[in-house]
């Protein structure tokens, strides 16, 4: 979060129960070109002053995306500067994009259809969920897996049109912030169940799917009631701090690597692995599933990555080097409708190198021959404001993606 400044800022919008505004906030994309800019911007990140990282410092050559109160805009600029270090302002009020996304949703009709022209509530999403479960009761079930800590259902949504086939799960809205991987998913549910285009259809008759978008519901509401930004889920740890980073709660190599331990940063993991309901619940669920498992992939805003297990290690394990082939190559079909590059490998090679994943934890658990986790568009540009323009080409490029993967996992016999 906003940390500091903005916790106060979010105990006034809370009393008064007021929405964060983040007029004349500004995003920036830094670009730390030696260790010792690394280090500054590390400082920074560590002193937990006001500034909010979306996409905290790791090595050089790898951006640094800010978000910086308007108060602390001159020093922020100045401090780099004297350091040489290079800067792109990407976006100087925040909160027109904030609205933008607002103002073009909730135009959906009355007759349970879906639009991905724009993001879509945890609401929405349930209501839609459970009509799908009505027409299509033959090979539709809703899923709940647990509640989360303020009492909502973890829900999902598994798709069989034949008993006896492996399954695919997809877990998408771990983090609040990210309003873009929950639309992604459903828009994979319409897809499956529609089966117009014959390849999403042999998808959907060969496996099982298993779709939660919204493993962070509390995290999601509150992004849309109060604070816009919020990333964790809503479980009070202390009495000044509220919440855990659940991407990074999964109990593989946790916290060893990317995070904090300090309850009040934005990227808190927790007091242990699976200290959080939604991440255990979720946990158990996979498992059962066991050794029937084909594929386990998560997706989450931003950076335009597909990570591949371990996140700690430059060392090939398990089948990384079929599952780089795959992702390289299935990459390159998401890319063809709208040119979207996606990078593929370790955290540790192509990103923060954060463990404690859940692709991570399934590939250590279960070992399917498919893991990952989408970093989805974009590459810091908007980052978590992206525009809902860029909503239904991203949903159409990711199954592209998710197509391809199957496709090439087919063609090198790893499924
Ligand atoms: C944002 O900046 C503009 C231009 O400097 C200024 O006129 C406006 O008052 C600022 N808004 C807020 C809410 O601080
Ligand atoms: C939560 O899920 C349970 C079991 O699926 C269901 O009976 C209940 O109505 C759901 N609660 C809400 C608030 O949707």
């Amino acid at each position: 979060m906003l940390l500091k400044f903005l916790s106060l800022t979010v105990l006034t919008a809370l009393v008064f129960g007021e929405k964060v505004r983040y007029d004349n906030y500004t995003l920036f994309k830094v670009h730390p070109e030696s260790e010792e800019h690394v280090l500054f911007l590390n400082d920074l990140y560590e002193l937990n002053n006001g500034l909010d990282f979306w996409v905290p410092p790791s090595e050089v050559g790898n951006y640094v995306s800010v978000v910086v109160p308007p108060e602390m805009k001159k020093d922020f600029e100045h401090s780099l500067r004297k350091r040489s270090i290079y800067s792109q302002l990407m976006m100087d009020n925040l909160q027109e994009a904030f609205d933008a996304q607002l103002m073009s949703r909730k135009k959906r009709s009355a007759s349970h259809e879906m639009f991905w022209t724009n993001y879509q509530p945890l609401d929405d999403i349930i209501d839609w969920f459970e009509y799908l479960a009505r027409r299509h009761s033959d090979i539709v079930s809703i899923i709940t897996v647990g509640q989360s800590y303020e009492g909502r259902n973890i829900t999902g949504i598994k798709i069989s049109r034949r008993p006896g086939r492996l399954s695919f799960v997809l877990d998408g809205g771990q983090i609040g912030a990210d309003w873009l991987s929950p639309t992604i998913l459903t828009y994979f549910v319409d897809q499956l169940i529609k089966g117009e285009n014959p390849e999403a259809l042999a998808a959907s008759r060969n496996f099982d799917w298993h779709i939660f978008p919204i493993l962070n519901p509390d995290g999601h509401e509150f992004t849309q009631a109060s604070v816009r930004l919020w990333t964790k889920n809503r479980r009070p740890i202390t009495s000044s701090a509220i919440g855990v980073d659940l991407t990074k709660n999964w109990n593989s190599q946790w916290g060893i690597i990317g995070g904090s331990f300090d309850p009040a940063a934005n990227n808190y993991i927790g007091q242990g692995p699976f200290s959080e309901e939604e991440t255990r619940s979720f946990s158990r669920y996979v498992e059962e599933i066991g050794s029937n498992l084909a594929g386990y992939l998560s997706f989450r805003s931003f950076g335009q990555r597909l990570l591949i297990p371990f996140a700690h290690s430059t060392t090939p394990m398990y089948n990384y080097n079929e599952m780089l082939l795959i992702g390289r190559r299935a990459m390159g079909s998401l890319s063809a409708a709208y040119g979207t590059q996606y990078q593929v490998g370790t955290s540790r090679l192509i990103s923060t190198g954060a463990t404690g994943s859940s692709d991570d934890y399934v590939k250590h658990r279960i070992n399917p021959p498919i893991a990952g986790t989408f970093l989805l568009r974009d590459q810091g540009a908007w980052g978590y404001t992206l525009p809902v323009n860029q909503v239904l080409p991203s949903c159409e490029e990711t199954f592209d993606g998710l197509l391809a993967i199957i496709r090439e996992a087919r063609f090198i016999n790893v499924l």
